[in-house]
C-alpha cells in the first residue's frame, strides 16, 4: 500500500510545500489531521499573500495608477481562475464572499427573502453543517416558511426515497452539503438536483468540503448556487466563493449596501452594478483573493485524479486500522466516502481522545463538528474525527494507532 501511495506523487517533496509540516508540538512531529476544519497551507500562498503586500498593495477597481492596476488585475484573474476551476459559464458569475457561511447566509438573505412565501417549505439534510441550517431557520421563520429535513440511514448516507416524498410543489429551494464534514459522506448531488428542479426548485449546495477532494463541475451538476471555502482547499482564511446562475444572480436583490456595488447613487435613488460586483460590497479582502489562486494552481500541479487516489488509500488504511480496535466505533461508513474517519471509543469522551493525541503531536478535532442535528441522530454527544489530505502520509497514520493505544492505556 504503501508503494503505491510513492507511485502517485512524490510525498516528500509536497510535504516540502508547507513550512507547518516541519513544526514539532509537544516536541513531537506535528501530524496534522484536522483537514477538514482547514487545510495547511504551501508555500506559494504564504509567498502570494507576503508579494502582494511587498509589491503592489493598493485599493482595486477605482484607481488609475499603476499598483491600482496590477492589484485589480490580480484579483480579477483569480475570479478567472475559480470560474475555470468550477466550469462556470463564465467568472461574473463568481462573487467573493468570506466563505460557505457567508454564501449561504448570502443565497437566504436575498434570494430566500425575495422570493419564499408563507406555506413555501425548503429542503436541507440531516447532515448539514450549522452553516446550512441556521440561515434557512432565520430566512423560514422570517418568511413564514417550512424547513424539511432528509433522513439518512445509519451509515450515514441520505435516504433518496425519503428526499423524493419531501419534494412537491410548495419546494422552492433545496440546500445541500456536498460532501459531510462530519462523516464524510459524498452525497449523490446532482441526482438530487435533477429531481429538485423537477418540482422547479432552485438547489443551492455547500462545496466546503469538497472542493479539496474532488474536481467540481457546476455545470454538470446543474447547480443552481454552489459555495465554497478557500481555505479548506490550500487557500487562505476570509476568501470564499458563492457561484450563481446568471439569471437567478440577476434577479436577486443585492446583499450587503455600500462602495462598488453601485452604478450610480443619490438621495433620491441609486442603481446597482452588474455582476459580480452588484454583490461585493466595499473593498475586498484582496491579498487572500490572489493567494486563492495560487491555492487552486498547486491542486492543479498534483492533478485531481492523484490527490484523490492519494486520499482514498489514507481512508482505506486508516479504516482498516480504525477498526481493528474492539471498542472503536466509526461513525459514517457510507459507500461514497472521502478521506475523514470520525469515531467514537466506547467509555472514552472524545475530548480525553483528542487531548492524549495531541500530546503525542497529532491533531485531530473532536466535538459536534457543528452539526449538533447529526450528533443527535447518532445519540453521541460528539466524535473524534481524523481527516487527511494530500501531504498525509500511511506513517502517520501508522502514529494516530501508536496515538490511539496509547489512549486506551491512559483513559479506560
Ligand atoms: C460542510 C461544511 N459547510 C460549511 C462550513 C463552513 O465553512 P466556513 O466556516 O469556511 O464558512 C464548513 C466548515 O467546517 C463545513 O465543513
Amino acid at each position: 500500500m504503501a508503494l503505491a501511495t510513492q507511485l502517485l506523487y512524490d510525498i516528500d517533496q509536497i510535504r516540502s510545500d508547507f513550512p507547518i509540516l516541519n513544526e514539532k508540538i509537544n516536541g513531537k512531529p506535528l501530524v496534522y489531521f484536522d483537514n477538514a476544519a482547514t487545510t495547511q497551507k504551501p508555500n506559494s500562498v504564504i509567498q502570494a499573500i507576503k508579494s502582494y503586500y511587498e509589491t503592489i498593495n493598493a485599493n482595486i477597481h477605482r484607481g488609475i495608477h499603476t499598483l491600482a492596476e496590477k492589484a485589480t488585475a490580480e484579483y480579477e484573474l483569480t475570479r478567472e481562475k475559480v470560474g475555470e476551476f468550477i466550469n462556470a459559464e463564465s467568472s461574473e458569475q463568481i462573487i467573493f464572499t468570506r466563505g460557505v457561511t457567508e454564501s449561504v447566509n448570502l443565497v437566504a438573505q436575498t434570494y430566500g427573502r425575495a422570493f419564499l412565501k408563507p406555506g413555501d417549505e425548503v429542503i436541507i439534510s440531516a447532515m448539514e453543517h450549522h452553516s446550512n441550517i441556521v440561515p434557512w431557520q432565520m430566512i423560514c421563520e422570517e418568511r413564514g416558511a417550512v424547513l424539511k429535513v432528509i433522513p439518512i440511514n445509519d451509515e450515514g448516507e441520505l435516504l433518496m426515497d425519503e428526499y423524493e416524498k419531501l419534494l412537491s410543489a410548495k419546494t422552492k429551494i433545496v440546500s445541500l452539503v456536498h460532501v459531510s464534514n462530519a462523516l464524510g459522506t459524498v452525497n449523490p448531488v446532482k441526482e438530487m438536483v435533477e429531481k429538485a428542479h423537477e418540482f422547479g426548485a432552485v438547489v443551492m449546495i455547500d462545496g466546503a468540503q469538497a472542493a479539496s477532494h474532488s474536481h467540481i463541475d457546476v455545470r454538470d451538476l446543474d447547480a443552481d448556487f454552489y459555495a465554497l471555502s478557500g481555505h479548506k482547499f490550500y487557500g487562505p482564511t476570509g476568501i470564499g466563493v458563492l457561484y450563481g446562475k446568471r439569471e437567478l444572480l440577476e434577479k436577486m436583490p443585492p446583499y450587503m449596501g455600500g462602495g462598488e456595488m453601485i452604478k450610480e447613487v443619490s438621495f433620491a435613488k441609486t442603481t446597482y452594478n452588474d455582476l459580480p460586483y452588484k454583490f461585493e460590497a466595499g473593498t475586498p479582502n484582496i491579498a487572500d483573493t490572489i493567494a486563492l489562486r495560487k491555492g487552486i494552481e498547486y491542486m492543479e500541479g498534483i492533478g485531481f485524479e492523484a490527490i484523490a487516489a492519494h486520499e482514498h488509500e489514507l481512508l482505506v488504511y486508516a479504516t482498516e486500522m480504525l477498526t481493528s480496535f474492539p471498542d472503536l466505533k466509526i461513525i459514517g461508513t457510507a459507500k461514497e466516502k472521502v478521506s475523514v474517519c470520525s469515531f467514537v471509543i466506547e467509555g472514552i469522551h472524545p475530548q480525553d481522545i483528542g487531548i492524549i493525541l495531541d500530546s503525542e503531536g497529532i491533531a485531530i478535532r473532536t466535538g459536534h463538528h457543528c452539526t449538533q442535528p447529526l450528533m443527535d441522530r447518532f445519540k453521541i454527544p460528539g466524535t473524534a474525527r481524523a481527516s487527511f489530505a494530500l501531504y498525509n502520509t500511511i506513517a502517520e497514520i501508522d502514529k494516530l494507532g501508536k496515538g490511539i493505544e496509547k489512549v486506551l492505556r491512559m483513559a479506560k
